[in-house]
């Protein structure tokens, strides 16, 4: 009887246990983000992994309130969600009272697990945006025009221009919220505190489409009685880095301008608005002299305002603001991460150059600034030039930098020890050559600062094979020197654009490293902003550079990242804020330059390829090379499908289906021939199989095509930037995955090896990038890098999406015999992927984990759901 009695204790204990509430809490991706205008925002959470295996979300509910106290307190006064029965844990759109312009809202969440009931979540918090137009009150600000110390010519050198603004607040502050919009970037201060820790702020954008602005609570800046704000502007993309150069390929904006408003609230419930207008005080003349993102930035501290965002500066001498028209575009909230500094790099040397000159070398190629400290005379100038290697006689290479002269300077006040970095520009560099700085540098007065955009890290992954390991951090190293609000090819020369094509597979391996989501959420709507009436969409978005030159292969990125945002992160809203845009593009190509299934319409066909001579930027051996017209098709057909499959994820007709068919057909009848295509190049090969255009019968002879080719190759690479998007992960599919891991781990030219092994420390954009004509030849591009990354993760780690955003996620290893080990770790919406595995003996240890409210499938059949698993595997791939 005792025992009965325990049972059913334990039973009972068991069905009311209490699961850990959930944790991550995420409001539209973010974490407690503030000043957003989605008027449903998304939350998502995470069960606790510590629960043990199987775990599921059985139902949710979640609490939205307007104090922290309501909360606390259990009542979600703006959305008491009913315990709703489902699994979903990710992206629940809020579905309460409408949500006002500039509040802020409270939340948290429960959830009932197959374990038990959660308690509730510690809580989490948003605010809202401006909502409306309307509900901006400021105007405009800035001065259309140049100053007698700046130069408007082609190498533009623009002074940065200072705002400034006292007031009162006659009551005791309970809430203060700042609005700005600082084109083209900003640095703010409230009484001499610097406001957020962003940098190149705010997000670049196609400004007379969208223009971002930014919200911070700066309760704790502001005070009761005088208060002081200070504004900088700098030029960013906003006035162009090359103004009235090309006016036809390159777009201006303007001068620098600002949108300001601060609200604060008292403990009475009255605002005191403070808004950018015409009592603002203005001046151009002050320390930043010149700021221009190709040609660097002089600080004079001499010309320095002490106190000059505290209230009491004498600003008598400073002018008045022009009132300026409004940039165009509409103002939207930064939804996506901000510009920090990330990283700080130690240099490894500095040698003496000449009498004069330092050459410093960070021991990485980097995209952010050098910090420098210093202590000398008033007046005294230490100059900084930039680039990414050196020449034989130890001083910077800069030919491949072409016109940007990637030059900072600072000039001392004197003193004492002085600290500068500059704010409005970014160098992609190694070395630097500091010429002027009084005295021995030490070790301390130098501190590289890698800038780029705060994304959460969400994977590593580590192979048996040092070089692998190190071609994977030269990768890594690579993204993060172009994220700068969005992707941009190259840190270093004068270009730095965000051409489509470097992307379209890229996204999704840069995706296993970080939390990309709302970057490229935000490319795409710079992309739909930068698609023409005609339905045409350039290369380069937002179209700084004016390319709209209608071919498939870069414009379909558009297309592809919105696949990669649905399956990486389960975020559908892309594909349904886009499908118009995207359909409108595809038919816009098809009726321009389709004929029956053949699209002829090509620019840069397999961009990059290596060629046949070391010198060359692009191969001119026609069996080097892919016909243009088979990328194009092939392409065609490959998004063809992907509307297809958006279309009955929308639920709308598919119009897509019946001209895939077609295009299919063509393509083979155009380019099949006896056992390989076209040319029989690895690209030409390679399209067909990855998109399913090739007959099922003629698969085999294909592949074993490509494989020959290869071989050809002595085992190595011959695809550019089309090709090697497919290569790897195309090799594995074919049970090739062998080749694939020669492919990643060669050494010598032409390879990604063999780049590492040339003392690369990023991807370089030319296979040959040591040789090649500097022309084009940036020592710091991904788009080589092709799906590498994808084929670490998805195919050596065996981790991939099975369902969109992992839900269920496919775990399958491939076990290529040139690596003894794989070790990787994913931070998926859910929580952390684990897969590692090793060779002992003639048996792979393989142990993985994955997290609750997943499941996964092994080897194409096997389902298990959350926890941690070790398996034997015996003949490499039988589990
Ligand atoms: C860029 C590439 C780009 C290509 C296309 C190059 O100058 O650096 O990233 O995709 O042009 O033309």
């Amino acid at each position: 009887m005792k025992k009965r009695i325990l049972h059913i204790a334990l039973l009972l204990a068991t069905l009311t246990a209490a699961a850990a509430p959930p944790t991550a809490l995420q409001c539209e991706q973010l974490i407690n983000p503030q000043g957003i205008d989605t008027r449903h925002p998304r939350l998502s959470w995470r069960l606790s992994p510590e629960e043990g295996n199987n775990i599921r979300q059985t139902a949710w509910q979640i609490l939205v309130a307007s104090t922290p106290e309501l909360l606390a307190k259990n009542k979600g006064d703006c959305w008491t969600s009913p315990k709703t029965a489902s699994d979903q844990s990710r992206m629940i759109a809020y579905a309460g009272i409408p949500l006002k312009s500039g509040h802020n809202y409270y939340w948290k969440v429960k959830a009932w697990t197959n374990t038990g009931t959660s308690e509730w979540s510690g809580p989490a918090q948003w605010s809202m945006g401006l909502l409306d137009p309307s509900d901006w009150k400021a105007k405009w600000i800035g001065y259309d025009g140049g100053f007698p110390w700046d130069s408007l010519s082609k190498f533009s050198r623009l002074s940065a221009r200072y705002f400034r603004k006292e007031f009162i607040q006659a009551n005791k502050i309970t809430r203060a919220t700042l609005y700005i919009a600082g084109l083209g970037h900003y640095v703010v201060e409230i009484n001499g505190r610097s406001i957020g820790n962003q940098v190149l702020a705010e997000s670049p954008t196609d400004y007379t489409k969208n223009v971002k602005y930014n919200t911070f609570d700066v309760t704790a800046a502001c005070r009761k009685g005088a208060n002081a704000i200070g504004v900088t502007l700098g030029n960013g993309r906003f006035f162009t880095m090359r103004p009235k150069y090309k006016p036809q390929k390159i777009k201006e904006f303007g001068f620098p301008k600002l949108l300001l408003q601060l609200d604060i609230e008292d403990d009475k419930g009255r605002h005191q608005l403070i808004t950018s207008n015409d009592s603002w005080r203005f001046t151009a003349d002050g320390p930043i002299r010149t700021n221009n993102e190709y040609d660097g930035e002089e600080y004079d501290a001499t010309k320095e305002f002490p106190g000059w965002t505290n209230s009491g500066f004498d600003d008598s001498r400073w002018g008045k603001p022009q009132y300026t028209a409004a940039p165009g575009g509409r103002l939207t909230a930064q939804m996506n991460e901000p510009i920090k500094i990330m990283e700080t790099v130690n240099h490894i040397s500095i040698k003496p150059l000449d009498a004069s000159t330092w050459i410093l070398d960070m021991g990485q190629n980097m995209a952010g600034w050098l910090q420098l400290r210093t202590k000398g005379q008033r007046g005294e100038k230490i100059v900084l030039r930039f680039a990414e290697t050196l020449k034989s006689d130890g001083d910077l290479y800069t030919a491949n930098l072409r016109d940007a002269r990637v030059t900072d300077s600072y000039t001392l006040k004197g003193g004492g020890e002085e600290v500068w970095h500059p704010v409005f520009v970014f160098h992609g560099f190694r070395y630097i050559a500091i010429t002027g700085y009084p005295g021995t540098p030490k070790i301390n007065d130098f501190e590289g600062q890698v800038v780029y955009d705060d994304l959460p890290n969400t994977g590593q992954i580590e192979t048996s094979d040092t070089l692998l390991n190190h071609i994977i951090r030269n990768a890594r190293w690579g993204i993060i020197a172009n994220y700068k609000g969005m992707p941009i090819d190259c840190p270093q020369r004068n270009e730095r654009m965000p051409w489509l094509g470097d992307r379209a597979t890229g996204s999704l391996g840069e995706s296993y490293l970080f939390d990309n989501g709302n970057l490229y959420a935000k490319w795409l709507d710079d992309i739909e902003e930068a698609q023409k009436p005609s339905g045409s969409i350039p290369d380069v978005a937002p179209a700084y550079w004016n390319y709209y030159s209608d071919n498939m292969t870069w414009p379909g990125t558009y297309i592809l990242v919105a696949d990669m945002l649905y399956n990486q992160f389960g975020d559908l809203r892309p594909i349904q804020k886009h499908f118009t845009s995207m359909q409108r593009w595809l038919h816009y190509m098809s009726s321009k330059y389709e004929h029956d299934g053949i699209l002829a319409k090509d620019k840069y066909g397999d961009w990059c390829v290596p060629p046949e001579s070391p010198q060359l930027i692009h191969s001119r051996d026609s069996l080097r090379t892919t016909d243009g017209t088979l990328i194009a098709t092939a392409y065609y057909y490959h998004l063809l499908t992907l509307m297809q499959k958006f279309a009955v994820l929308l639920h709308r007709p598919d119009t897509f289906g019946k001209h895939a068919t077609v295009a299919k057909n063509a393509f083979n009848k155009q380019f099949l021939e006896a056992g390989h295509y076209s040319n029989n190049s690895v690209t030409a090969n390679l399209l067909p199989l990855c998109f399913g255009i090739t007959p099922q019968n003629e698969r085999a002879a294909i592949i074993q095509q490509l494989v020959q080719k290869i071989a050809a190759d002595d085992n190595h690479i011959s695809t550019g930037v089309i090709g090697t998007q497919w290569l790897m992960r195309g090799l594995t599919e074919f049970d090739h995955a062998d080749l694939a891991a020669q492919l990643a781990t060669n050494k010598d030219y032409p390879s990604w090896g063999y780049m590492a092994d040339h003392g690369a420390t990023t991807i370089w954009e030319l296979w040959n990038g040591n040789t090649a004509d500097p022309a084009m030849n940036s020592q710091n591009h991904i788009m080589l890098l092709g799906d590498l990354l994808t084929w670490c993760f998805e195919d050596l780690a065996g981790i991939a999406p099975a369902e969109p955003g992992f839900k269920k996620i496919r775990l399958n290893p491939a076990f290529p015999k040139r690596l003894d080990s794989v070790k990787a770790a994913y931070e998926c919406p859910y929580g952390m992927i684990i897969s590692q595995w090793r060779r002992v003996g003639d048996s792979i240890i393989w142990d993985f984990t994955i997290p609750p409210n997943t499941s996964a499938i092994l080897d194409g059949k096997t389902t298990v759901g959350s926890g941690t698993y070790h398996y034997s595997l015996k003949n490499d791939k039988t589990i």
